[in-house]
């Protein structure tokens, strides 16, 4: 069963199969505005912030032919009434002759056939905007003449997202609805909480005269709400009732007559979701933008921005699915994941809990480092202000408030309230903006950390590289028993949460990756006594993880306050950590022969193919010593499931040691665009990384969740790029250095930097897996593999070799 394919040219995937088997989505405008849109046109709008400032009712746990958050319908006359359709296949359901989801970069365009009317219907935020757009083409297919009625519908959420179902009765008593009519029939239909209906005022308008308008829900579905959305009784009336809500379920319906379409003729409406403070001070802005010249133009300009930001790298290599995924819906996804975190999805549907995470984040960003590097050291600014003066991290914080909180942690009596890794993050972040861009002045930027004094004031600040500083002592004061990193309330690993004392081998790790990118950066910076005391530092971690983490066959995980081992052989559960394992190799802590040891027990013991296990085998039982973990049953999640975000580190692992097939073989194997042939077992989007898959303990291994809002997207992206494909920016240049199958002949990258365009051209005559040994830039040869930070503006023609 196929429920869709990908247009490369048109840089969309089309979906041309409504009854997918979850909804499938794509995001619009950003945090500042915007939401998802699914691929029957139900929308999840906020501005600012889907907790304390959303818009549309969308509730995820609905059945999936229930409309949400926003809707279309059409009408024309048959008998004494109407026939109804909705454009979106949802909610009416009836069939179609034609039906297509466009997925594109920033808009989703719907085409559908019924009843020989067809609609084309392009879904978008422009940029900078606060409106959603919905572009809607009819065009009569029929051969006779039709009158079409369109009625777009908007069902609004209270704007504390949480309180809409908490208080049934103080949410219904504050909706409110007013109409603002303009001249020529043009209506801008509102909606506030009472509270804030001078500051936040929400409005659905459109281009053309509306003959009618309903704002409460049980009016327009009829009979008490016995009607239905797939049969709202009033729109087998003539007109709508007029009716401004000053309680309820507030709506926006606006009933528009199109008049006759003869056969072939086409009419467009365009329709606008927004939110202003002020109406009546927006209205210049929203008359203007019912001009379609200016709808055009705020296309084009979306368009553009996507060229910019995916013309930074392009790439063909053998594999047609690698270059649809690094050329287009990779690096989409990881703006988008920049863009929201881990705040506002399908299956994270936004009511505060989580906010940004300053983990997630600090790894989101490199991912979108090589397109907008400014974009990223915004972010970065932002989650240095949540640093707390010692170092350690505040865990997540909301974007609105800038109120940052300690996470799961808080639930948990007596729980440490810091999570061992989250503060090393941070320094590859950096280190990834310093390298893209050279901007060393960033590193006096002077922000504050965290705690506030009585007064509210920032107790204390630090520059940048002080920021980095600090988080490297938190980590060398916070060790326990054997020299290793406190767990804290946990690492990556959110769902091994063990008591006060634990010790982590993979904090461990990260450390010792955080340290190597310091020591990079006092070289660069000729800070001789740093780059020696971090040396220091590395070289004492490494001598701990030496002497304590090797089990045998392959490393520990942890090690529980009593000093006993977790992902160890003397475990029944829980035995082997994916993580445990490749990054070692990351940290270069591991030996070389302990490496291919580690990275042969991760490929035996948790690889599947649909991808690697976290850990195996999993807990099958709550066991509350080893905490979340155990709540899930074995193969989901963290517990011996395939959890995405895992799997690029062992390909950048075994693209370190040189191990060209495997490394592919593991990025191939997780290539979501791989799984377009078999939706039935996989069920998510296939142009985007969920971030789990059911593992092989069970049942419905191979079944996906959470898709979009992952680490997956940006380490897949680093693997493919920067370890596969090997183009890897550093402080002096761009250092050449693929790992790639022996069977490939090469492959060619586009790669923009520091504002000149490298174009890579890698052959290997030798068909091996690795190893560069000619470069030559512009025609001349360059010693080494390490091409220069060449001339700014131009063109420069890169050409490297393979070979023993
Ligand atoms: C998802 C969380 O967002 C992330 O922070 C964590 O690292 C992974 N789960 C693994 O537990």
């Amino acid at each position: 069963m196929n429920y869709g394919y990908f247009d490369d040219d048109a840089r969309e995937y089309v979906i041309t199969n409504p009854r997918t088997p979850v909804k499938w989505i794509n995001y619009v405008g950003t945090l500042a505005f915007g939401g998802f849109v699914d691929h029957t046109g139900g929308a999840f709008i906020c501005k600012g912030d889907p907790a304390l400032n959303r818009i549309t009712r969308y509730i995820p746990q609905l059945p999936a032919s229930e409309f949400k958050g926003e809707t279309l319908y059409l009408r024309f006359p048959q008998g004494h009434g109407y026939k109804v359709f909705s454009p979106y296949f949802v909610p009416t359901l009836d069939p179609y002759d034609r039906y297509e989801c466009h997925v594109g970069l920033g808009y989703t365009r719907i085409v559908s056939e019924f009843y020989g009317i067809r609609t084309q219907v392009t879904i978008f935020v422009p940029l900078g905007e606060s409106r959603l757009i919905r572009d809607i083409e009819i065009t009569n297919l029929s051969g006779k003449p039709v009158e079409v009625d369109a009625i777009p519908v908007v069902e609004y959420t209270h704007f504390d997202a949480l309180k809409q179902f908490t208080n049934a009765d103080w949410v219904p008593q504050t909706m409110q609805s007013r109409v603002r009519r303009e001249t020529d029939g043009l209506m801008v239909l509102t909606q506030y909480a009472f509270m804030r209906r001078s500051v936040a005022v929400n409005y659905l308008t459109s281009n053309h005269p509306v003959s009618s308008f309903e704002s409460d829900r049980a009016r327009f579905l009829g009979d008490h709400e016995y009607g239905t959305w797939a049969n709202p009784l009033s729109l087998q009336e003539p007109e709508l009732g007029n009716y401004e809500a000053l309680r309820g379920d507030n709506m926006a319906a606006l009933l528009h007559h199109l008049g006759k379409l003869l056969p072939g003729d086409t009419k467009r409406l365009i329709t606008y979701l927004g939110q202003e403070p002020d109406i009546e001070q927006a209205l210049p802005r929203i008359q203007a933008f019912r001009e379609e010249a200016r709808v055009d133009q705020a296309f084009e300009d979306l368009a553009s921005f996507w060229d910019r930001y995916l013309g930074k790298i392009q790439v063909r290599t053998p594999d047609a699915d690698m270059d649809r995924m690094l050329n287009i819906h990779n690096p989409r996804q990881c703006y988008v994941t920049k863009q929201w975190s881990r705040y506002l999805s399908l299956y994270q549907p936004g009511f505060g809990a989580r906010g940004i995470g300053f983990r997630d984040s600090s790894q989101d960003v490199l991912g979108v480092m090589a397109h907008v590097p400014e974009e990223g050291r915004q972010l970065i600014e932002k989650l240095l202000g949540v640093q707390r003066c010692d170092g350690s991290a505040m865990h997540q914080f909301n974007p609105l408030t800038m109120i940052a909180d300690e996470g799961d942690s808080r639930e948990v009596e007596g729980a440490p309230r810091f999570y061992g890794d989250d503060h090393l993050w941070i320094i590859l972040a950096v280190a990834a903006y310093l390298k893209e861009t050279d901007d060393l002045a960033f590193l006096n930027t002077v922000i504050p950390y965290y705690e506030k004094d009585k007064q509210g004031n920032p107790s204390g600040a630090g520059t940048v590289l002080e920021h980095m500083r600090q988080a490297i002592e938190f980590t060398h004061d916070s060790v326990g028993a054997h020299g290793l990193p406190l767990l804290g309330f946990a690492d990556w690993n959110d769902t091994v949460n063990l008591a006060a004392g634990a010790e982590s081998l993979f904090c461990a790790n990260l450390y010792g990756k955080a340290l190597l990118e310091m020591i990079d950066l006092d070289r660069h910076l000729g800070n001789d006594e740093m780059v020696a005391r971090y040396s220091a530092c590395y070289e004492e971690m490494k001598a701990h993880f030496d002497e304590r983490a090797w089990d045998g066959e392959w490393y520990v995980r942890y090690f529980d306050a009593d000093g006993q081992p977790l992902g160890s052989r003397a475990n029944i559960k829980g035995q082997i950590y994916a993580n445990g394992q490749s990054w070692p190799v990351i940290s270069g802590f591991a030996s070389p022969e302990r490496a291919t040891r580690a990275l042969h027990a991760l490929y035996s013991r948790l690889n599947t193919r649909n991808g690697i296990k976290l850990s195996a085998p999993g807990y099958d039982g709550y066991d509350p010593a080893v905490g979340g973990i155990s709540t899930y049953p074995p193969g989901a999640k963290e517990n011996g499931g395939i959890f995405l975000h895992a799997n690029p580190w062992a390909i950048i692992a075994e693209a370190l040691l040189g191990n060209g097939e495997r490394a592919f073989q593991y990025y191939a194997q997780i290539n979501p665009a791989a799984k377009n042939d078999r939706i039935e077992e996989f069920e998510c989007e296939p142009y985007v990384y969920p971030q789990n898959m059911l593992g092989d303990e069970h049942p419905q291994f191979g079944l996906a969740r959470n898709s979009w809002l992952t680490g997956t997207a940006s380490w897949a992206y680093q693997a493919a790029t920067q370890y596969i494909l090997g183009i890897r920016p550093i402080y002096d240049g761009l250092r050449i250095d693929p790992c790639i199958p022996a069977g490939w002949d090469g492959f060619r990258i586009r790669r923009e930097f520091r504002a000149a365009v490298y174009e890579i051209e890698v052959q290997n005559p030798d068909h091996v897996s690795k190893g560069v040994h000619r470069v030559t830039v512009d025609g001349r040869q360059i010693k080494g593999n390490l091409v220069p930070v060449l001339a700014r503006g131009q063109t420069h023609h890169v050409q490297a070799i393979m070979g023993r």
